[in-house]
């Protein structure tokens, strides 16, 4: 067998969850990849130089520039000779630095300018970062080469797993003719069953112990509050170009179903192993190969129950109100994202209830007249308005 080329990879928000697993990834498979280089926000200096000195990374990105000198005293403690880029730019420059794959695992729409900047690049992007593909939609697609954007949310690697029993995607196009729906399965978060009535009062803390993810702290309330899912439908419709009501919701508590595809002759497809997202993250960075021991696989000698039961919308409403969004187009799903940001800091903060997030995001959804989307600016435009509207209707 041919051995596998070594590929270089450029991990952005290698300090948080997803960047942490991926580094993981990256270290117990030194044959297969290697680390480029390293891009943080600037809150955590000693453990981004520490991952600097231990990956060999050549480049190291803080967007925060008051955190260089801070970063530029670890990186020496660590005896890392890495090189220093700052700010924004300076993470920008990173997403376009010559390797053979970019992961984005920014969280929130600060991703977007990574996105941007590896595909103009003409960089291989896997991407964690889901908002900046829902808030830049259609422009960001314009910069995709085919094969060259790969999934790494456990539910779009699913189903780009149960697609490839299709034979592999052509130009751009993921779903054959025989595609009927996706299934994009929702563990439920840690309020799943309980009436809106029974979430009024529900606090921060319950709301960031997610029943079956260990994820950064915006995409667990997300999870909550199945923004997230609302956000991952609109991901799919966007990755694998199928109409919104061909993509259906499942609830499935144990989250070991990532996904499934019901094809056009009644059978359907699932991908199946242990909540674990350095599966998604190293069949991303080895596309299209699999990397062995990337996860521990189902246990098959103890007894399994995998359940499913249909979303509950009038407890959770986000979903639907993704999908009206993500029908709507244009700078409609940036503007539910940026609201929802907002109204998941403010929650976090204490200063709106729970069911108060996803009621602020329908109410700036609905004050906002999309429009097309076609450029960068009229994205950022879109974003900063919704934020300023969801402040100003939280309070602040
Ligand atoms: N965690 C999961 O299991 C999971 C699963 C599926 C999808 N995702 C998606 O993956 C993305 C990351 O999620 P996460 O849970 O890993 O988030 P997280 O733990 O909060 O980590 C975010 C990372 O982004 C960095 N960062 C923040 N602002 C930045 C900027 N302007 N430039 C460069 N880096 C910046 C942070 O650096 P600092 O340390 O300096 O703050 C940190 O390294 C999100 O889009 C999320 O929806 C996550």
């Amino acid at each position: 067998m041919q051995p596998h080329p070594t590929r270089s990879v450029v991990v952005l928000g290698s300090t948080g969850s997803i960047g942490t697993q991926a580094l993981d990834v990256i270290a117990r498979n030194p044959q297969r990849f290697r680390v480029a280089g390293l891009a943080a926000g600037g809150r955590r200096v000693d453990l981004l130089a520490r991952q600097a000195a231990e990956s060999g990374a050549e480049v190291v990105a803080v967007a925060d520039t008051a955190a260089v000198p801070a970063l530029r005293e670890a990186l020496a403690a660590h005896r890392s000779t890495a090189r220093i880029l700052a700010g924004p730019d300076g993470v920008a420059e990173l997403a376009a630095w010559p390797c053979d794959v970019v992961l984005n695992g920014i969280d929130g729409a600060l991703g977007l300018a990574s996105t941007l900047a590896a595909l103009e690049a003409g960089r291989t992007l896997a991407l964690a970062n889901k908002e900046s593909l829902i808030m830049g939609g259609p422009l960001v697609k314009r910069l995709v080469k085919p094969g060259r954007l790969l999934p790494v949310d456990s539910e779009h690697s699913a189903l780009a797993q149960c697609l490839w029993a299709e034979g592999p995607p052509g130009e751009g196009e993921w779903i054959g003719r025989s595609v009927r729906r996706l299934v994009v399965t929702a563990s439920g978060g840690p309020f799943r069953g309980r009436s809106r009535a029974e979430m009024a009062d529900v606090t921060p803390e319950q709301a960031m112990a997610h029943p079956t993810w260990s994820m950064g702290p915006v995409v667990t309330v997300n999870s909550a509050t199945l923004v997230n899912k609302g956000l991952e439908v609109i991901e799919a419709h966007l990755l694998f170009d199928i109409e919104f009501d061909r993509i259906t919701v499942m609830v499935h508590p144990q989250s070991v179903v990532h996904s499934m595809v019901e094809f056009m002759d009644g059978s359907v497809i699932a991908q199946a192993s242990p909540p674990d997202m350095r599966l998604p993250i190293a069949l991303a960075l080895g596309w299209p190969e699999r990397v062995p021991q990337a996860a521990r696989p189902v246990d098959w000698t103890t007894a399994h129950t995998w359940t499913f039961e249909p979303l509950d919308d009038e407890a959770f409403p986000s979903v639907a109100l993704a999908r009206r969004v993500g029908m709507a187009g244009g700078t409609a799903p940036a503007v539910y994202n940026a609201a929802n940001e907002v109204c998941v800091e403010a929650f976090r903060k204490g200063r709106l209830p729970f069911l108060g997030i996803v009621d602020t995001v329908a109410k700036v959804v609905d004050q906002h007249d999309p429009t097309p989307a076609e450029s960068i600016e009229e994205i950022l435009d879109a974003d900063a308005w919704a934020r300023a509207r969801a402040a100003e209707l939280v309070g602040r």
